[in-house]
């Protein structure tokens, strides 16, 4: 989807339900991934309406977003001012903008784009940590669709661990790459979601 379906869809939802598409806890993986790590400088890349992003610098980290969804960014911008959260919005896209700096920490949560894009974005992230920095990735996996949850259907742009490690497994240090379950119940993407369990893939890599 490109950026005007992607900021209809939000203003919809947000004149649908005076809200936004997606839940606005940040995903558990990443809470507990992090739960240890002493906070540093974060970018959230696709970060929709800032879940992640809100969730990170609430915990510490110097956080930067980017979306190349302007709807997206007024729904994480009106978030951040209610919970009074000091975030730094970008309106980019992920496939072409550049920070011109590094971090210690990229999130990238439920950014599904065709494989080589994909691939192209993960190394792009990768090249961005400062040393001992961390890449952290999670999204639909291809399995997924077999076990009937919600979230995208086309193979071609779902995850599946050996997609994510050869993007980046030459250039940083895995330190986990696997399918996960998830409890829809505890810990959904979108909002009133049914009890479903659903399969994610997590990367968890470092740069050396
Ligand atoms: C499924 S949402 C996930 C949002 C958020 N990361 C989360 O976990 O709630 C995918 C997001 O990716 C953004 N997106 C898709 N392609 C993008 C691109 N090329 N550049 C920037 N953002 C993009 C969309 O605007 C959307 O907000």
């Amino acid at each position: 989807m490109n950026s005007d379906q992607w900021d209809a869809r939000y203003r919809d939802a947000r004149t649908a339900s005076g809200d936004s598409l997606w839940v606005a806890e940040a995903p558990l993986r990443f809470q507990q991934v992090l739960a240890d790590v002493p906070p540093g400088s974060a970018l959230d890349l696709a970060t929709g309406d800032g879940r992640t992003a809100l969730w990170l610098a609430g915990v510490g980290w110097d956080t930067t977003a980017v979306d190349f969804s302007g709807e997206a960014l007024v729904t994480a911008r009106t978030r951040a001012a209610e919970r009074g959260a000091n975030v730094h919005w970008i309106q980019g896209d992920v496939t072409d903008w550049e920070p011109g700096r590094t971090f210690d920490l990229v999130t990238i949560g439920y950014l599904h784009l065709p494989r080589e894009a994909m691939a192209a974005v993960l190394k792009r992230a990768a090249g961005w940590l400062a040393d001992g920095g961390r890449l952290l990735v999670l999204g639909h996996d291809v399995r997924n669709v077999d076990v009937g949850a919600p979230g995208p259907r086309d193979p071609g742009v779902l995850y599946t661990p050996e997609i994510l490690r050869e993007a980046v497994g030459e250039v940083l240090v895995i330190l986990e790459c696997e399918t996960v379950e998830r409890d829809g119940s505890a810990d959904a993407e979108v909002p009133d979601a049914p009890a479903h369990v659903a399969l994610d893939t997590l990367l968890h890599a470092q740069k050396d």
